[in-house]
């Protein structure tokens, strides 16, 4: 076979045929097409599409790249969150231990932020000691002491996707509905949970603008999971302002530790606590109420247990910034925008995200929201504080915030609702 007749296929509008992908799958992550050919051949599926039958083998193409992991030593019926990323999005944090204090086991592999948003993995590293990098084996002995495991996925899990999304991150080609979403379910398949709740994030911050667009990527993710017998249920949510009101590393542990105490901010609460029962009612759990685990503890205990599992201290503060700068309403009145991407835009350029792979990220930069749309706000009054240890990156990040906002003396914000549709 030859890549050049891939190419060519995809390029002039065509169906790959089920040889053809699992050919370019198997020899892109063998080093036998080149990165020049692969990316060509990205930006083909992006420009002209795949049908469902080519997504459905593309992911079986890349889940065959690498190996499978499997949980039936536990006792606990497995069940796992994927969010497709947005702003201030720490759900995963207050998430994973609240449904395995329900019951479940929540086998959590993440991934780490690039661009405007964040990752889950650079989130709790800003714990003293914790470790994202774990092996099988110790993935298991956390899952059986503490209930739930974030980490890394290891080297071994797709290795096609590791490849593939390192270049299309690189090209232009990340923002593809078939790439995505055989991207997400080809590791959530072989990561071996046995249910599966999708957060679609749609919005300015999110890689879905549109509803329809989310939709379909929503769709084609639960029928592909759905074919592999993984119980998978979608929601789409919103993502056109930030997600709570901390952006960043360190502020979004402390956010997600405030959730787990009993507090938090309401549209956090509501949306971890309405995936936790979707994700409950997956596993086949469904008598239980997640609420009562905030209110009795049992989630605390569970987070702590995990991060001390993983080498982290869960009492040792957390990083701060060196600087910070406040942005003051310049007038009074209504707040009726906030847009996730400015924000986004700005934490990053703060540091608390990363341009290139390789780059570390500031563990105490981000921004701190202290109005949401709908909010009533006073002239002079502090909207946002962005946080950095070089006051240098300020001035960039005001760039970014600057068209963020606006304030209008009367009215409502036009906004999706925080749980969209399922
Ligand atoms: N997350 C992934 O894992 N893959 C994508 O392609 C996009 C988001």
């Amino acid at each position: 076979m030859d890549a050049i007749d891939v190419i060519r296929a995809k390029r002039d509008g065509g169906a790959l045929a089920p040889e053809q992908i699992d050919w370019a799958v198997d020899a892109y992550t063998r080093g036998a097409i080149a990165e020049e050919q692969m990316s060509a051949l990205a930006m083909a599926i992006l420009l002209n599409g795949m049908s469902r039958p080519e997504v459905v083998r593309w992911t079986e193409a890349m889940i065959r790249s690498g190996e499978r992991m499997e949980w039936s030593a536990l006792e606990r019926p497995t069940t796992d969150k994927h969010s497709t990323g947005g702003v201030g999005d720490k759900i995963t944090l207050p998430l994973a231990p609240l449904v395995a204090a329900c019951g479940a086991a929540v086998p959590q592999l993440s991934g780490r932020g690039l661009g405007h948003t964040g990752g889950t993995l650079d989130k709790l590293e800003s714990i003293p000691g914790w470790r994202a990098s774990l092996s099988n084996a110790e993935m298991l002995d956390v899952l059986g002491s503490a209930g739930a495991v974030i980490c890394a996925a290891g080297g071994g899990l797709a290795p096609a996707d590791r490849k593939l999304y390192a270049l299309r991150d690189v090209t232009g080609t990340v923002e593809s509905i078939p790439l995505i979403a055989s991207s997400i379910m080809s590791k959530k398949i072989a990561e071996g949970t046995g249910a599966l709740v999708l957060d679609v994030k749609v919005g300015s911050g999110a890689f879905m603008k549109t509803v329809d667009d989310a939709r379909e990527l929503a769709e084609t993710m639960v029928a592909i999971g759905t074919d592999h017998g993984l119980r998978t249920v979608a929601l789409l949510t919103a993502m056109d302002r930030p997600l709570g009101n901390a952006v960043g590393n360190a502020v979004e542990v402390a956010e997600s530790v405030e959730v787990l105490a009993g507090g938090g901010p309401s549209d956090v609460v509501e949306l971890t606590l309405t995936l936790a029962r979707e994700m409950l009612a997956a596993a086949g759990l469904a008598a239980k109420d997640p609420a009562d685990a905030l209110k009795d503890g049992s989630a605390m205990d569970v987070w702590r247990r995990m991060i001390t599992a993983q080498g982290g201290d869960p009492d040792a503060p957390l990083p701060s910034a060196r600087e910070t700068h406040v942005v003051t309403a310049p007038s009074a009145g209504v707040l009726t925008r906030l847009d996730a991407y400015g924000v986004g835009v700005a934490a990053w350029r703060l540091g608390a995200g990363r341009a290139r792979k390789e780059d570390p990220v500031s563990f105490g930069a981000g921004v701190i929201c202290h109005a949401k749309p709908g909010d009533t706000v006073r002239a002079g009054e502090p909207l946002l504080t962005l946080r950095a240890d070089d006051e240098t990156r300020f001035a960039r990040a005001l760039e970014s915030v600057d068209g963020a906002y606006s304030i209008a003396e009367a009215g409502e914000p036009s906004l999706h609702p925080l749980i969209i549709d399922r």
